[in-house]
């Protein structure tokens, strides 16, 4: 079946502290969001991107890239407003699947995207790509009120896979609610639907944080 792109690319990263949004910081002489975007179209299976930018932004013009397979869409207040900003544009129909991928991910490997692909469409199920959380984890603000076992814990990476009709009513539905999600399966969670967890790569690291620029630089290296 065919495989709808949502990139969402309409954040300030704020806590980059940076003077551009971090999907405009360059590593390696290409943009986060360059890295990004030719990660996914690496994937034969994935051929048209839906990429949410902020109505304000001034940097995308400049980029020099094959933009053929790309429409540009209007992000909104938040991540999940910019998602259905983009699935509005999309025909369930044509595209019965969609796949969501952070701007701000540019180490995602092929092999993971194509695990995921591979999980979710033979089973049926949306899914997310997972890594299992490694250090002791304590909920608490100054001091620890107790520790959550980490048994059972992952960390929610992207790609995020999900039947098209189903991701768009349950953002819908959330957004309506008045219930607030920073991924697409919560969404999917709070509609009652199922997620599979598929296990990705701790390097697929989301940039949030300057540290976080070297640490990439470094992986990106180890890819190519
Ligand atoms: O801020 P955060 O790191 O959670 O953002 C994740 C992704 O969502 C980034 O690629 C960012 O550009 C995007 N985003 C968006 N619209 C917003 C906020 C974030 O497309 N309103």
């Amino acid at each position: 079946p065919a495989i709808a792109v949502i990139v969402p690319a309409a954040g300030i990263g704020k806590r980059m502290q940076a003077e551009r949004p971090k999907q405009y910081l360059v590593l390696h002489n290409k943009t986060i969001l360059e890295h990004s975007l030719a990660r996914l179209q690496q994937v034969p299976t994935l051929s048209k991107i839906w990429l949410a930018l902020a109505e304000d932004d001034p940097y995308f013009a400049d980029i020099n890239f094959d933009q053929s397979q790309i429409v540009t869409t209007k992000g909104g207040t938040e991540r999940m407003h910019s998602v259905l900003n983009a699935l509005q544009q999309i025909e369930p129909y044509k595209y019965p699947w969609v796949l969501v991928h952070d701007a701000a991910r540019p180490v995602v490997r092929q092999a993971d995207i194509e695990l995921l692909i591979e999980r979710c469409i033979t089973t049926g199920d949306g899914g997310v790509l997972a890594c299992r959380v490694r250090d002791t984890m304590k909920r608490g603000e100054l001091t620890v009120a107790h520790t959550v076992s980490r048994e059972h814990l992952w960390h929610a990476l992207t790609p995020q896979l999900f039947p098209t009709a189903l991701l768009k009513a349950a953002l819908e539905d959330a957004i309506q609610a008045g219930v607030y999600v920073t991924d697409e399966a919560s969404a999917m969670e709070w509609a009652g639907h199922p997620v599979l967890l598929v296990e990705g790569h701790s390097d697929n690291i989301k940039i949030t944080q300057p540290t976080d620029l070297a640490l990439a630089a470094f992986y990106l290296e180890q890819l190519i």
